[in-house]
């Protein structure tokens, strides 16, 4: 099933120009779309992107999200004329513009209430890489080509990059990277761990949207649940994060009606399936 979501910002009165968003059998995909500007993130784009993701989290049609660029880009990073240059004098709308795109970047995705998958499809520059951080998983093209730019143009990683590769990059190889503003492939982005691993370009989209629609047929709740208790218990010390986890599950068996004790258990003991060896949703009903 293929759903439509083209007119989807339209119910906000915001016509999308810089981003689409498609959707298959409860995968969204949201595609950053300024190719001519190798999806260089300008301030509509940062608008758009936030539009969309509120939309998108009601929608029980959008049951994974992943993030993509079109042509041959991920993202060229801030659009560096549109926001750098062109804000220079006019300091409140530089300022509602960084909170925005921070906003999306560092906290909307990484406490979205779905999985969240980049799939990096080409060039990925200096404030892409916060998406990247963001999402749950990533994959990326072999050929993709990435890089902490900044420093090429005489900047450091502003804004949430740097906080936000402290996330998830070993020391060594941040400061390498950040400091040599040297590029590298989608292969060398899965060896010191930036994605989860990288496939030919020729086979991105068929990995990805596989393994998306394989974790959109798993319980919301479970998932929503996964990376909420992951997250979230990251900043708590042992004691509060035990109790939270105790929270969660009192939560969690609310919101699925306790699907987990009578349907999952149930049908292992009923001998109908293996958790270890697969999934409940595999199960004949
Ligand atoms: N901000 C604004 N515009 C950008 C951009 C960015 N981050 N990245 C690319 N563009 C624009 C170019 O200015 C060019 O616009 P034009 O056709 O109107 O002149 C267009 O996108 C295509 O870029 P071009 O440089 O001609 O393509 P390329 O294939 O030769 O190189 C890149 C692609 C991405 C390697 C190169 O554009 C680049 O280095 N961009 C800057 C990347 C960066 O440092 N980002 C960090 C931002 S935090």
């Amino acid at each position: 099933m293929t759903n439509d979501f083209t007119r989807m910002g339209e119910g906000t009165g915001m016509a999308y120009e810089t981003i689409r968003v498609d959707s298959d059998d409860g995968v969204a995909v949201l595609t950053l779309d300024r190719p001519e500007k190798k999806n260089a993130m300008n301030p509509r784009l940062h608008d758009e992107v936030t539009d969309a993701l509120e939309i998108l989290r009601y929608d029980d049609d959008a049951r994974v999200l992943v993030i993509t660029g079109a042509g041959d880009a991920f993202s060229a990073g801030m659009d560096l004329k549109e926001f750098f240059i062109e804000l220079k004098e006019k300091p409140a709308e530089y300022d509602r513009v960084t909170r925005v795109s921070v906003e999306w970047r560092g906290r909307t995705i990484r406490y979205f209430p779905k999985p969240t998958i980049a799939m990096v499809n080409g060039h990925c520059y200096g404030g892409a890489f916060t998406i990247v951080e963001a999402c749950d998983l990533a994959v990326a093209a072999d050929e993709a080509k990435f890089a902490l730019s900044e420093i090429n143009f005489k900047m450091f990683p502003g804004g949430s990059v740097s906080k936000s590769m402290g996330n998830l990059l070993r020391p060594r190889d941040y400061l390498w990277y950040a400091m040599t503003g040297r590029p590298f492939d989608g292969k060398t982005a899965a060896d010191i761990g930036f994605v989860n691993f990288s496939v030919p370009l020729g086979e991105l989209r068929e990995t990805v949207m596989g393994a998306a629609r394989d974790i959109a047929a798993k319980d919301p709740s479970a998932l929503r649940a996964t990376k909420e208790a992951y997250r979230h218990s990251l900043d708590m010390d042992w004691d509060t994060a035990m109790n939270y986890a105790s929270a969660m599950e009192a939560q969690h068996t609310r919101r699925q009606d306790d699907a987990f004790r009578k349907e999952g258990i149930g049908d292992f003991l009923d001998k109908k399936y293996r958790p270890g060896l697969g999934g409940h949703e595999k199960v004949e009903s």
